[in-house]
């Protein structure tokens, strides 16, 4: 399993050196073997010590060494902190920041020529959702027009937009019956994130073809990450 933390722009310098600190020491006391990702914001970014199956990244990148963008993170900055993970394709930077599809492909393209890792998310609003899975496919497969599938370092989270920091899951059925749909063209690794919780979280890792969840809200307080990471340990799959 893939349990994935999405600090989103939460966190400081100081509270990630205590989260990773504790999350360190918890892994290890407790034989985690799942594989961990911690996506902090930018500003916390650094040369973290980290069990082998913890592994820090970055929440977004433009698809450039370095350059006249101003505001944006290249690879030359992600670089120094020796990350070779992004998140690409987050629905928050979709419709809040307004990154269209070509250019999302761009960075895919990017990241995946210098080799990074790539946990690419795709989803649906709420008004596609209630057209029927027909219309969920459709909609997620045009998320996924340019990316190439076969990249041996993708992960592939599917995270309903209705379902993100709204406490609204997608029922059990909703997850498997989209996730099955998505396992015909996606071979990668399947993750589920949408207000994933401790509650949650069995039913959630317990649905065919869900390979983990990318957590927000649930994971900004160690101590509730931590529940996550032992209902997965837990877990016979
Ligand atoms: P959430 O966010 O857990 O707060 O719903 C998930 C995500 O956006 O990755």
């Amino acid at each position: 399993m893939i349990i994935a933390a999405n600090f989103k722009m939460n966190h400081t310098r100081a509270s990630t050196v205590a989260y990773l600190r504790e999350l360190n020491a918890f892994i290890s006391n407790e034989n985690i073997s799942d594989e961990v990702m911690i996506f902090p914001p930018f500003t916390a970014l650094d040369r973290f010590e980290t069990p082998a199956n913890l592994t820090v990244g970055v929440q977004n990148g433009y698809p450039a060494q370095k350059g006249s963008f101003t505001g944006e993170i290249g690879l030359e900055q992600i670089e120094e902190f020796g990350i070779d993970l992004i998140l690409i394709g987050h629905s928050e930077r979709r419709h809040i920041l307004g990154e269209d599809q070509p250019f999302i492909a761009q960075k895919f393209d990017f990241f995946k020529e210098k080799g990074f890792r790539i946990v690419y998310c795709i989803g649906e609003p709420k008004e596609v959702r209630e057209s029927g899975i027909d219309a969920v496919l459709a909609y997620n497969f045009k998320q996924l027009e340019g990316i190439d599938l076969s990249y041996e370092k993708l992960v592939v989270a599917y995270e309903p937009v209705w379902a993100i920091g709204t406490g609204l899951t997608a029922s059990a059925e909703q997850i498997e019956e989209t996730l099955s749909r998505l396992r015909d063209r996606i071979k990668a690794p399947l993750l589920y994130g949408g207000s994933v919780k401790p509650a949650n979280t069995k039913e959630i890792l317990e649905i065919e073809n869900c390979d983990g969840v990318l957590v927000g809200t649930a994971s900004w307080e160690v101590e509730s990450f931590e529940k996550m990471l032992s209902i997965s340990k837990n877990l016979k799959k």
